[in-house]
């Protein structure tokens, strides 16, 4: 688990952030905050390099864009998902949790 301040995530401006040995994207988007595993799932680079457009991260390698809420691609190269992360706000404060198995 991890607190960060949410006034501290610029939107559209992913930001990288290690839980438990894990590297973890998380996005901005209005008063919403989404985690995201940052290694894309096509060429393992990370996605917090690359850029936040609506509910997507767009990797920067390829151009692969993965659904921030489901963690699916919706386009090519990459066709695996990767990983979703949990987030709760509680006025400046965002947890993530990740699952008990990823610790
Ligand atoms: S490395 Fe991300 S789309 Fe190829």
């Amino acid at each position: 688990m991890l607190e960060v301040s949410f006034a501290s995530l610029v939107p559209g401006r992913p930001t990288k952030v290690n839980i438990d040995g894990q590297d973890v994207c998380l996005a901005r988007v209005g008063e919403e905050v989404f985690a995201v595993g940052d290694l894309c799932s096509h060429a393992d680079v990370s996605l917090s390099e690359g850029e936040i457009d609506d509910h997507f991260v767009e990797c920067w390698l390829h151009g692969s864009r993965f659904d921030l809420r489901t963690g699916e691609p919706e386009s090519f190269p990459a066709t695996t998902a990767i990983p979703v992360y949990v987030t709760s706000r509680d006025g400046d404060t965002v947890t993530i949790s990740l699952p008990e198995n990823r610790k």
